[in-house]
């Protein structure tokens, strides 16, 4: 297996490998690439629906994602996309998934399954170099926080999408959710410390509230995109993504309007995180 950095700091693109049809050994290095880069990229990848299942099965537990649509066959694989004539796509704003459980998903296995001819690709920010280039100041103001994370605004049927031409086809809209977490976590496998806010679903700081915490949240989604923290993925027929939530945001572009984009997404299921 060959890694290539794709940014100073965020992502790697790994090569020389079948993600089908790896071995544990070779497993337990992308696992590791992954945890630290927060991203791993995969070309050229011949992956069907079941080898994606089989794949994200040996990561542990798949969680079956309570929003997308799910493909027919399949309740482990959600649907990502976008028709040509809707306006706003799914996932289009920097975020990192399922903040806003008790236990998060670990990540996302995210395959390009039909790309517009341009655009459509996908960026990644790294949360590791997000929390290192705070400024000491920040650091100390963060220090032993906690937050309160929710999707209710986003997926309720009173909520972001459910206004938008994607709320006709997400599920869940009668869900709740909220959880706490440390604004700064450890990661549970690498130790490092990772900032663990993202202004899709980050409302408060405990014993705050949302008015009262905006200004420090607002100050810290700012500060956590950085020149060399991020890093931008170009999608080609059997591209294949791998992303670690508790290490990275991610961000959707939405520049390929009149054009179709599906992805199939398997949820990796995680671990409780602490600071
Ligand atoms: C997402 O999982 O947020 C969507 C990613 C993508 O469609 O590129």
């Amino acid at each position: 297996m060959k890694l290539t950095a794709m940014a100073p700091q965020c992502g790697v693109e790994i090569s020389g490998v079948a993600l089908a049809t790896c071995s544990d050994a070779e497993m337990e290095d992308i696992r590791n690439a992954i945890y630290e880069h927060g991203v791993a990229v995969f070309r050229d990848q011949t992956f069907s629906k079941e080898d994606h299942i089989k794949f994200g099965r040996r990561w542990g537990g798949i969680d079956i994602n309570n929003y997308f649509p799910l493909t027919k066959d399949y309740a482990e694989i959600a649907i990502v996309k976008k028709e040509p004539d809707q306006v706003v796509n799914i996932g289009g704003a920097w975020h990192t998934d399922h903040s806003y459980d008790q236990i998060p998903a670990m990540g996302s296995v995210l395959v390009a399954r039909e790309l517009p001819p341009t655009g459509g690709d996908t960026m990644w920010a790294h949360m590791g170099a997000a929390y290192d280039a705070l400024s000491d100041d920040l650091k100390t103001r963060i220090e032993g926080l906690e937050a309160f994370h929710t999707a209710d605004h986003v997926y309720k049927a009173d909520g972001i999408y459910a206004q938008t031409d994607q709320g006709a086809t997400l599920r869940g809209q009668d869900l709740e959710t909220g959880a706490v977490h440390p604004v700064v976590i450890r990661h549970p496998h690498t130790g490092r410390k990772l900032l663990y806010v993202n202004r899709a679903f980050t409302i408060n700081f405990v014993g705050q509230t949302p008015e009262e915490s905006r200004p420090l949240l607002e100050e810290l989604f700012d500060a956590a995109l950085t020149d060399d923290n991020q890093c931008r993925l170009q999608w080609k027929p059997g591209t294949v993504a791998i992303w670690d939530n508790r290490t990275s945001w991610h961000n959707a572009i939405n520049d390929y309007a009149g054009h179709y984009r599906e992805m199939h997404r398997i949820t990796l299921s995680g671990e409780a995180l602490a600071a």
